[in-house]
């Protein structure tokens, strides 16, 4: 099924069922898709998730891919995953009565548990201008998803059933409204990802290349890096990787302390 909303020129196309929303739409950009191009699934076979893990996509879920073609350098499109991130939170905060903090560098949280992560894959044109294909995945009305995940959802959170058509519009004006900004102002965001990221303050395990180290996160740079400092009191930007939440620290998540 293929949607136009007035004022918005390229498609938003709806599957029951795909292997992943991101790997097709990166066949569509290939064959000349536009710029802006939307698909979504109700359920995914073989979801992608970052460092090459799968995302668990059972129906319930949200899961949703956009086409951008910024005619920019791959760092100066670093930006666009935490730009998505403030989308996600935005969009579920007005469309539900849950309000997820963002968890460095791309998940969103809720009660502690994982309810969004976002994966951007860059592929080139001809020309070698970048090709981002930014994937969402949300827990909306998802149930039965296996306690090893850690995962968290809109539905088991609130009780409360959501309309996934209308928050699918709602994040897709909040990425097209902020992307048309970001054109002009890489970064005009950041006070809103710094005042929503549950990761600041807070005791790390920072995994990079497979190695893990402990730290403490101090901030988020202008470029969206983590400012962290390890025990001895060096301190590092962390650019890459993953970081995870000492035990001591978790049960903090789940009594709504934000910092
Ligand atoms: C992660 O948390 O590791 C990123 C998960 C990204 C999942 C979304 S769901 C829509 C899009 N299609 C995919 O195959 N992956 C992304």
């Amino acid at each position: 099924m293929e949607f136009l909303l007035p004022g918005r020129k390229a498609p938003i196309i709806y599957e029951s069922c795909l292997e992943s929303t991101n790997r097709s739409l990166k066949e569509m950009a290939r064959q000349g898709a536009a710029e802006g191009t939307v698909l979504i699934a109700g359920r995914q076979t073989g979801g992608r998730g970052r460092l090459g893990r799968r995302f668990a996509s059972p129906a319930g879920g949200l899961y949703l891919s956009m086409l951008l073609l910024p005619g920019c350098t791959p760092e100066e499109s670093l930006s666009i995953t935490p730009l998505a991130a403030v989308a996600v939170r935005r969009a579920v905060k007005a469309c539900t009565e849950a309000e997820p903090l963002i968890k460095w560098p791309n998940d969103l949280l809720l009660d502690g548990g994982k309810l969004c992560g976002i994966l951007t894959e860059q592929s080139f044109d001809k020309k070698g201008l970048p090709r981002l294909v930014l994937g969402i995945g949300i827990n909306v009305n998802t149930v039965g998803l296996p306690a090893e995940l850690g995962a968290a959802s809109i539905i088991g959170s609130t009780g409360r059933e959501t309309d996934r058509a209308a928050l699918a519009a709602r994040l897709i004006g909040e990425l097209d409204g902020m992307y048309a900004l970001w054109r002009g102002n890489r970064g005009f965001f950041l006070e809103e990802y710094r005042a929503h990221c549950s990761t600041l303050g807070r005791e790390l395990d920072i995994i990079q290349n497979g190695c893990r180290r402990r730290g403490r996160a101090l901030g988020i740079n202008a470029d969206f890096s983590l400012k962290v400092e390890y025990p001895g009191g060096a301190r590092e930007d962390i650019r890459f990787g993953e970081v995870s939440l000492r035990e001591a620290e978790k049960s903090l998540d789940k009594t709504g302390r934000t910092r």
